[in-house]
């Protein structure tokens, strides 16, 4: 896709300093909601400017609805939430034609689906065919029904919650619904110190209610636009390349990574730069991201999983084991020549 494509249909991308103050509006705006989680907060936006699908997976009461639902509400655009249950249908979550009396003639009914941020609560509760509904939407950002299609909203993100402990009454996600979602996320138990503001602040009140957006959807297809700019140098792009290769071929897996997840390694790594204030990836990216991006697509043999070896050690095993790519001097990875660049990059730009 040309530039000029991009821009038509995303708008411009903004200033560094624009960036900079717009994202940190944001996750300031969410951790007012969420103590101590920085780290996974920010994971979180990354995922949303890299285009991609949210799964926060962890034990029940530590916070996925709130951080899901924190996110949503911090940007002012069109927000819809799923509780999946058993008996949700597939036309609940993406839409139905129905008949009116009147103009003698079906007309749709956007589903849930239809918004900027879809919060998916529990998503392994629903029926394998209501989860299955949700693949065209997620790839290819579109809903098929009764053979028209209506294209979705620009940004959209799933961000879909689920206990992974929890079996009774729960259908796994299938591989092809696993691969669709950029990033999975844990939030982990906060620290002692996070826990105790937690019950001053939250003890009385839910902060959740007092939030408001500080950003808005043009904003952040801006925001989108200028991570599509962000540069990936050649070694970096090898460096995915054999990193997925190397999942492909490890013993300890039956199922290494797709080509979908080398695509959303790279696009998440661009997102995590930008946030970070560089306009260029470095490998150290693509290493802080192989487990959330790769680990919750691939599967274990049946030998690993009897050691309970779980994937996650897996890929961190392998981003141990792997070479970095060599060349390391001040930005290496800022291949592009200096005209590009627009002489030397400066990141108070
Ligand atoms: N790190 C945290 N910071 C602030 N509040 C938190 C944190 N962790 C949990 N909480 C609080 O715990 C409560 C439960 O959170 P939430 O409903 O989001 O949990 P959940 O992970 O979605 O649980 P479930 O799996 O049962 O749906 C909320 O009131 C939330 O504010
Ligand atoms: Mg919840």
């Amino acid at each position: 896709m040309t530039s000029q494509r991009i821009y038509e249909e995303l708008g411009n991308p903004v200033s560094a300093s624009e960036f900079a103050a717009v994202t940190a509006a944001i996750v300031a705006n969410i951790e007012q909601v969420i103590e101590g989680k920085t780290a996974t907060v920010r994971l979180a936006l990354a995922v949303m400017l890299a285009e991609g699908h949210l799964l926060i997976e962890d034990v029940p009461g530590v916070g996925k609805t709130k951080l899901a639902k924190a996110l949503a509400r911090s940007i002012d655009c069109t927000v819809r939430r799923i509780q999946f249950t058993p008996d949700l249908l597939p036309s609940d979550v993406t839409g139905v034609s129905v008949y009116n009396q009147e103009s003698r003639d079906f007309e749709f009914k956007p589903g849930a689906v239809f918004a900027n941020i879809v919060v998916g609560d529990e998503i392994n509760r629903a029926s394998p065919k209501t989860q299955s509904a949700l693949l065209e939407c997620m790839e290819e950002r579109q809903v098929t029904v009764d053979g028209v299609t209506y294209p979705l909203q620009t940004p959209f993100m799933i961000i879909a919650t689920q206990n992974p402990i929890e079996m009774e009454g729960t259908y796994p996600l299938p591989e092809a619904q696993r691969d669709r979602f950029t990033a999975r996320i844990a939030m982990g138990y906060p620290d002692a110190g996070a826990e105790l503001t937690m019950l001053d602040v939250h003890g009385a009140h839910d902060p959740l209610y007092d939030l408001m957006p500080v950003s808005d959807a043009t904003m952040v297809r801006r925001l989108i636009a200028t991570i599509r700019e962000v540069h990936v140098a050649e070694a970096i792009k090898q460096y995915a390349v054999m990193l997925v290769n190397a999942t492909r071929e490890s013993p300890d897996l039956r199922l290494g990574a797709s080509p979908r997840a080398s695509l959303h390694l790279l696009r998440t790594a661009r997102a995590v730069a930008a946030l970070e204030g560089r306009d260029y990836v470095l490998p150290d990216d693509l290493q802080a991201l192989a487990v959330p991006v790769l680990a919750h697509r691939i599967i274990p043999t049946a030998e690993a999983q009897l050691a309970r070896r779980t994937t996650d050690a897996v890929v961190a095993e392998l981003i141990h084991r792997l070479p970095l790519p060599t060349d390391r001097q001040r930005s290496p990875y800022d291949t592009r020549s200096r005209d590009a660049r627009g002489g030397q990059y400066d990141p108070r730009r």
